[in-house]
C-alpha cells in the first residue's frame, strides 16, 4: 500500500512502507575484550536502520532524540550474520517510537536467525534548521503492527512522566537551595 493521500496533504504512512532489515556479517574487528561482538557496534547498527526508517516514513531527515530498553538477550559471535529489523511502532506529532529487533544467524549454516537483542528508539523529524517538522502518522496496518502501536503510547506516556517528575524533583531541590554541582 502507498502513502495515503487526500488533495495534497500526506494523511498517514503504512507501517509497512518504511520497515526495513539492515543485514551485516561479524568480523573481528566487531569484537570486546571477551571475543564476542561489542554491544557499541550493535547499537550502531541499531540506530543506523531505525534512521532509515524514521527517514523513509517522515520523507526527509530525522535524528535521534533517544534510545531505550536497548535489551541484549544472546551473545552475538564472529561469524554471525546479524539482521537488524526496523519499523515505525507510533508517531507524535514530529516524532516517531522506531521499534528494532536484532536477529542472528550462523553466516554458513541454514538453522533459523534467533533473536538476540531489541530496542525502541525515539526520532524526531527536523527541517533544514534543525528544528522538529511534522510526520504523517503512521497507519498500522496487522495486529502486530497494532499491538506494537499501543504498546508504544505506553512507553511514550512513561517517558513524559518520567522527564516531568525528574524536572519537578530538580526545580524542588534548587528552590530550596541545594546545590549539587
Ligand atoms: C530531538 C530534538 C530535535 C528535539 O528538539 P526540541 O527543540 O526539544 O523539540 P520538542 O521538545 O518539540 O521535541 C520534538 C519531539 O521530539 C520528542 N522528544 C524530544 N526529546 C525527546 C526525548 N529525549 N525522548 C523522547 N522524545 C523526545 C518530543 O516529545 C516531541 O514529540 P512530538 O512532536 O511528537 O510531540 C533536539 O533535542 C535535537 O536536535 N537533539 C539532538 C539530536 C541528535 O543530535 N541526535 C544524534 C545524532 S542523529
Amino acid at each position: 500500500m502507498d502513502e495515503l493521500v487526500t488533495d495534497s496533504e500526506p494523511v498517514g504512512k503504512p507501517t509497512s512502507v518504511s520497515r526495513i532489515t539492515l543485514s551485516h556479517i561479524m568480523t573481528a574487528g566487531d569484537t570486546n575484550l571477551l571475543g564476542t561482538v561489542h554491544g557499541g557496534v550493535i547499537m550502531k547498527l541499531v540506530d543506523d536502520a531505525a534512521g532509515a526508517v524514521a527517514g523513509r516514513h517522515s520523507g526527509g531527515p530525522a535524528v535521534t532524540a533517544s534510545m531505550d530498553e536497548m535489551a541484549f538477550l544472546e551473545p552475538i559471535r564472529i561469524g554471525d550474520l546479524v539482521h537488524v529489523r526496523a519499523q515505525v511502532n507510533w508517531t507524535g506529532r514530529s516524532s516517531m517510537e522506531v521499534g528494532v529487533r536484532v536477529l542472528a544467524e550462523r553466516w554458513n549454516e541454514s538453522s533459523p536467525a534467533q533473536q538476540v537483542g531489541s530496542a525502541y528508539l525515539v526520532f524526531a523529524a527536523v527541517d533544514e534548521h534543525g528544528k522538529p517538522r511534522p510526520v504523517p502518522p503512521v497507519l498500522p496496518e496487522t495486529e502486530r503492527d497494532k499491538r506494537r502501536y499501543q504498546e508504544a503510547q505506553i512507553r511514550r506516556t512513561h517517558r513524559l512522566a518520567r522527564r516531568r517528575a525528574i524536572k519537578e524533583l530538580r526545580e524542588r531541590r534548587a528552590a530550596e537551595g541545594l546545590d549539587d554541582a
